[in-house]
């Protein structure tokens, strides 16, 4: 533990509370802090961030400490940091946290170059801290329950919609890192497989960074799939269908129903059974996996090189070539009436 102790003390000693902190106390990382809290056997020792109001506001939801710089959460001693800065800072934080043998939960994208994310990876691996990936899609039961079902199923195609209306805060990054790298680390992780080409069509329509992305890949396996994704859509929808030899899985993420078609006849007919889908956050449930990884040592469920292999998918679907030409005219604001 950070100047109180070593990574393998906290290793060693599985009973006591894990002293956990947070960095940045936005919108992800005030709902980190908020499970942290809610945690048995974890200790929240405070949340981080050099702006004042944030600090004050995250101090009002979840009640604990606050403070305006790293060091003075390293100065109370942590086990595990969870890492919810905005991505450009990711590396920079990561680095002083496994420095310090500090194990780190960093939210998606890891990073925001490959390179930046390789270093984190090959720093915790030297430094023997767990680093897991904020890949929180993986924890939604719906997505669980998608997963057991093509346990074991030969899979033709995976199509995923991730749509809806423009953020009320534009970072500065697109569709594509911001939204599309949950649904990459979703198709690896469905098909245990690279994905090994990549057909991006891309569309800044509104905003400066694309804010459409329709995504075509193969996967080394031999599957089919693609991301439909936009700011562009009035209200929010979260929707994957997978194709295998044997079923047609169908899956609402924000409604949690999963319903398969199965027992495929010549005449046409199939059946039909909606699917046992669980209740938990996933964000609880994804938090857990981390300390459980912590307190084990083993492998945690979205590793460093997992992160890292979803965004140089998601960056090669932006230096594809642009296609301006037809864009630049079609350009501007939407039109809003009243
Ligand atoms: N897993 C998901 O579904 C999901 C969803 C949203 C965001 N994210 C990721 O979480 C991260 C944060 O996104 P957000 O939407 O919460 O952003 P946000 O802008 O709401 O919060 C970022 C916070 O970090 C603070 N900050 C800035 N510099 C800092 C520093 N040096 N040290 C500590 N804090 C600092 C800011 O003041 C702000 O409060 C990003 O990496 C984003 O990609 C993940």
């Amino acid at each position: 533990m950070n100047s109180k102790g070593s990574a393998s003390d906290a290793k060693s000693d599985a009973r006591r509370d894990l002293r956990v902190g947070v960095v940045g106390a936005g919108v992800m990382g005030s709902n980190h802090a908020r499970v942290l809290a809610g945690l048995p056997d974890v200790t929240l020792v405070g949340i981080v961030d050099p702006l004042p109001e944030h600090r004050a506001r995250a101090t009002a939801l979840v009640g604990c400490r606050a403070f305006a710089s790293l060091e003075e959460l390293f100065d109370e001693g942590v086990d595990a940091i969870t890492i919810a800065a905005p991505t450009h800072l990711h590396h920079e934080i990561a680095l002083a946290c496994i420095t310090r043998n500090i194990h780190i939960l960093v939210e998606k994208p890891v990073a925001s170059t490959v390179e930046e994310g390789e270093d984190i990876v090959s720093a915790a691996r030297s430094a023997g801290v767990t680093l897991m990936v904020g890949h929180v899609e993986r924890f939604n039961p719906a997505v669980a329950a998608i997963k057991q079902a093509i346990s074991g199923e030969d899979i033709l195609s995976i199509g995923i919609t991730r749509v809806g209306p423009f953020p009320p805060r534009m970072s500065n990054v697109g569709v594509v890192i911001d939204l599309a790298v949950h649904d990459i680390d979703l198709i690896r992780w469905f098909t245990e497989s690279d994905i090994v080409e990549v057909q991006p069509q891309l569309s800044s329509a509104v905003a400066e960074r694309e804010d459409i992305a329709l995504l075509q890949f193969r996967t080394a396996s031999g599957v089919l799939a693609h991301i439909n994704t936009n700011w562009l859509t009035p209200f929010k929808a979260r929707n994957v269908t997978v194709a295998t030899r044997g079923k047609y899985v169908m899956g609402d993420l924000l409604t949690r129903q999963v319903t398969e078609c199965f027992g495929f006849k010549p005449d046409g007919s199939y059946s039909m059974r909606h699917l046992p889908v669980g209740h938990d956050e996933p964000l609880r449930a994804e938090l857990i996996a981390f300390l459980s990884a912590v307190r084990t040592g083993d492998v945690p469920a979205v590793s460093g090189d997992e992160g890292v292999a979803s965004l140089a998918i998601a960056i090669r679907c932006l230096e594809q070539p642009p296609k301006p030409a037809a864009n630049a005219a079609r350009k501007g604001p939407r039109r809003i009436v009243g």
